[in-house]
């Protein structure tokens, strides 16, 4: 199985991956990798801190740029895994792409829909997109240390991101789950991702 957790960034994808990781390797028997983007191969996190502080690229390089760090991670990390019979819990995969590049720095849906499709990726099982209010999101983010440049612009660029998520989700309901998080707790979230596995994936298998 192949799931991808997303969501604009603090909406805790990181707590839920790891916990849905250790969950779905003793729900399966499967071994279970864990892993993100960007940067998530050998050697991915130099590339990664060169793409997180590329400056002001244009729209087309900068997705561009996340699509060599996707291909490089296909290539190394999921394909092999999903070839060994491994689960696979990816943060972050192509519905950030358009969540972010459309979204929050303009490219069009449609261009970004086409280039991406022509890498021939993967495609997950199911997409869980963490929602939470562009608000709380920036709020835990400046609680913390450090920040990229995307993190930020804050406020306004998080609810562009968060609308075009839901608007991704909305034209995909078959692949696409999302989880309105802002008044649960960790645990209920976790729930809410594992009742989704459990009705879309077993169940209609
Ligand atoms: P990351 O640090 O993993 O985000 P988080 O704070 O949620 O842990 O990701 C770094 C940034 O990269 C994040 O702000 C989103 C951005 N990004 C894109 O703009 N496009 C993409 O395709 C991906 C994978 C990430």
């Amino acid at each position: 199985m192949f799931i991808v957790i997303e969501g604009i960034d603090g909406s805790g994808k990181s707590t839920q991956a790891k916990r849905l990781a250790e969950w779905l390797e003793s729900r399966t028997g499967r071994e279970t990798i864990h892993t993100y983007e960007p940067g998530g191969w050998p050697g991915g996190e130099s590339f990664r801190e060169n793409l997180l502080n590329a400056g002001n690229c244009c729209a087309l390089t900068e997705l561009l740029m996340f699509l060599a760090d996707r291909s490089e991670h296909v290539n190394r990390v999921i394909q092999p895994a999903i070839i060994s019979g491994k689960n696979i819990i990816c943060e972050r995969y192509n519905a950030s792409t358009l969540a972010y590049q459309c979204g929050g720095h303009k490219m069009s849906l449609d261009e970004a829909r086409r280039i991406i499709s022509s890498c021939k990726f993967p495609e997950p099982d199911m997409n869980i997109i963490l929602d939470i209010s562009p608000e709380l999101a920036v709020s835990r983010i400046k609680s913390r240390t450090e920040s990229d440049r995307y993190e930020s612009e804050g406020l306004s660029l998080m609810r562009k991101v968060s609308e075009y998520y839901r608007l991704i989700a909305s034209g995909d309901r078959d692949n696409f789950t999302v989880i309105q998080c802002d008044n649960m707790a960790e645990d209920e979230v976790f729930t809410a991702i594992k009742t989704c596995l459990e009705v879309k994936i077993w169940q209609s298998r």
